[in-house]
């Protein structure tokens, strides 16, 4: 299978390469000036947000350390187990640090809202949420996402980090899987 037919798969394509990096430039503008004067320390949730913390930090014209976290929610099918596990914490102390959690989708919100409360008991400073995607029903939810790249709709998306069954997470562009892939 070579890399044609990777992006076969896609139903349809949702974000091109250039609407991400855009969408990206323009949540570094805000958190820029957010946090002027101020350290940052952001989280990448692993692996989903592995291309976005990659681009997002090199959209970032001032200082940033990264760490990441680890957790699993998702089996490995398109539906949340609603469990949520470490896989891999932090390195990092957060006691008294900025941190700005970065997720590639909310969708539930049950894995933020477990890493938010995580993530407070620690005593940062503060924790703030940057989640590239967000599905209606993460809109509807509690959970305060500050940084929202693109509200999107109830379907599946791969691409980007994103994945299914750790498939599709190379794609440059984020997009829908055809039904095919599926059966
Ligand atoms: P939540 O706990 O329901 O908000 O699920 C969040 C996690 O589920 C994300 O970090 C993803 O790993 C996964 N996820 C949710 N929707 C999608 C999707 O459309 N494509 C790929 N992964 C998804």
């Amino acid at each position: 299978m070579d890399a044609k037919d990777v992006a076969s798969d896609l139903d349809a394509v949702l974000l091109t390469e250039e609407q991400i990096q855009q969408s990206l430039a323009r949540l570094a503008r805000e958190i820029e000036a957010d946090y002027e004067g101020k350290d940052l320390l952001i989280v990448g949730v692993l692996k989903g947000a592995l291309m976005i913390v990659a681009d997002l930090s090199r959209h970032l014209n001032r200082h940033v350390q990264t760490d990441w976290m680890a957790v699993s929610s998702y089996g490995s099918g398109t539906r949340s187990s609603g469990v949520v596990r470490i896989l891999k914490d932090l390195d990092t102390d957060i006691s008294g640090r900025n941190v700005l959690i970065v997720e590639d989708i909310v969708d539930t919100g049950l894995t933020l809202s477990w890493l938010l409360a995580n993530l407070k008991s620690r005593g940062p400073a503060s924790v703030e949420v940057c989640a590239f995607l967000r599905k209606p029903e993460a809109a509807k939810t509690q959970v305060d996402v500050r940084y929202v790249g693109h509200d999107i709709g109830n379907e599946f998306v791969v691409g980007y980090g994103l994945d299914f069954d750790e498939r599709y997470r190379n794609l440059r562009v984020i997009g829908t899987l055809s039904p095919h892939v599926y059966s």
